[in-house]
């Protein structure tokens, strides 16, 4: 049968039909071990029972009012936000993708600061709309397709201290940044230029935006990076895992910045949704009565104490963003590690597998990860032999 979808996207070879806890059902009666969880979103997995119910219930009692609509259901949702990442950032914006909420963070800082110049960091990917792209290392050159970017933009070299002052200047209006980048391969960027980042921005005057859209909710093993590396930006953008499924995404602000807000400053129809707000709040229930920040700390531990063999030679990244750095194409080892019913993801690193799996993931599930790359690592050794 012809696809009428756009022809944008390379697939994974194979058709998922259905999905339950760390596992994904294959059209051709596969079980598949899930540890890329669609691009970081499905962070508690599939069919958890209490996300469920709570996008039930809250389906059958009101399915969608604007936010010109008072809702209690959206209320708890930003307060729940707001004491989760418990960093006196305490004001919430809800939209509906990471790069709509990078976007808005970028317009308020312009808009705020008077200036006209943003700063971003080499191999960065912070979406594809027209602000979130211009921030976006070499997007220009792969998918941009416009003609400019709407305000001056200066890529500067990550975890380079001494860069900072060359690049984050009187001129800035804001530096954003992914604390852990993602799609770059889980590049970590580390507490001590975090902070040194940090000290420039307050000493110019620029704000300081973390992109948390992959490395955030809970994926580091602290609520955000920046409470994993004690720096606190000016906003934190967020999505992905805050839904584990159903689009949303966050916008939150700390007091200097929502207190220059008016009426009719930023919007949005869907952003701030019921059901949005419903599996918000139960999403980081569900995160904090688990103990899930303590699994993926300790599960993060275990893959970089045990996976490193056959292909992999090293690891990187925080939590569980992980990068794996293989010693050939990751993507052959992806593929090798699929014919054996694992789905790992790659990155712009071609040597870099990436791993995103849900937080609740367990010993069995990294020990068939381990066993499976011990395999090829064996298979490789025969096959030179
Ligand atoms: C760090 C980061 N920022 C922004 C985005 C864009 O998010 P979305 O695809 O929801 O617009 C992504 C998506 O992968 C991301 O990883």
């Amino acid at each position: 049968m012809a696809s009428h979808l756009a022809p944008v996207f390379a697939q994974y070879p194979l058709e998922v039909v259905a999905a339950d806890g760390v596992w994904l059902n294959t059209r051709d009666g596969r079980r598949v071990l899930d540890l890329y969880g669609g691009h970081a979103v499905a962070a508690l997995g599939y069919g958890h029972p209490r996300w469920l119910h709570a996008l039930e219930q809250q389906a059958r009692s009101v399915v969608f009012q604007t936010n010109a609509v008072a809702m209690e259901v959206r209320e708890r949702a930003a307060t729940r936000l707001v004491r989760f990442a418990g960093l006196g950032l305490d004001s919430v914006f809800f939209v509906n993708t990471g790069a709509e909420a990078n976007e808005n963070a970028l317009k308020l800082a312009l808009r705020q600061s008077g200036r006209s110049k943003i700063v971003a960091v080499e191999q960065s990917f912070h979406g594809r709309t027209a602000a979130a792209g211009a921030v976006t290392w070499g997007a220009a050159e792969k998918w941009y397709g416009f003609p400019r970017a709407p305000f001056d933009v200066s890529f500067m070299p990550r975890r380079d201290e001494a860069a900072l002052a060359k690049h984050v200047d009187k001129e800035t209006a804001a530096v954003i940044i992914e604390p852990v980048q993602g799609l770059a391969g889980a590049f970590d960027m580390g507490r001590e230029y975090l902070l040194a980042l940090r000290r420039r921005c307050s000493e110019v005057g620029a704000l300081l935006i973390f992109d948390e859209v992959q490395c955030g909710m809970g994926r580091c093993g602290e609520p955000f990076a920046a409470n994993l590396y004690g720096v606190t930006p000016d906003m934190i953008t967020t999505a992905k895992a805050l839904g584990s499924g159903f689009p949303c995404a966050a916008l939150l602000m700390a007091p200097g910045v929502a207190s220059q807000l008016k009426v009719d400053a930023l919007g949005t129809t869907f952003g701030g949704g019921p059901m949005a707000c419903a599996v918000i709040e139960a999403v980081i229930d569900i995160i904090e009565s688990e103990g899930l920040l303590a699994n993926v700390r300790r599960m993060s531990k275990l893959i970089r104490e045990s996976c490193v063999l056959g292909p992999v030679t090293a690891s990187q990244g925080a939590g569980l963003l992980l990068g794996l750095r293989t010693d050939g194409p990751a993507k052959d080892v992806q593929r090798q590690l699929l014919e054996r019913n694992i789905l790992a993801g790659t990155s712009a690193d071609p040597h870099i597998l990436r791993l995103l799996p849900p937080f609740a993931l367990d010993e069995d599930h990294v020990d068939l990860l381990r066993d499976a790359l011990k395999d090829l690592g064996s298979q490789k050794l025969a096959v030179g032999a």
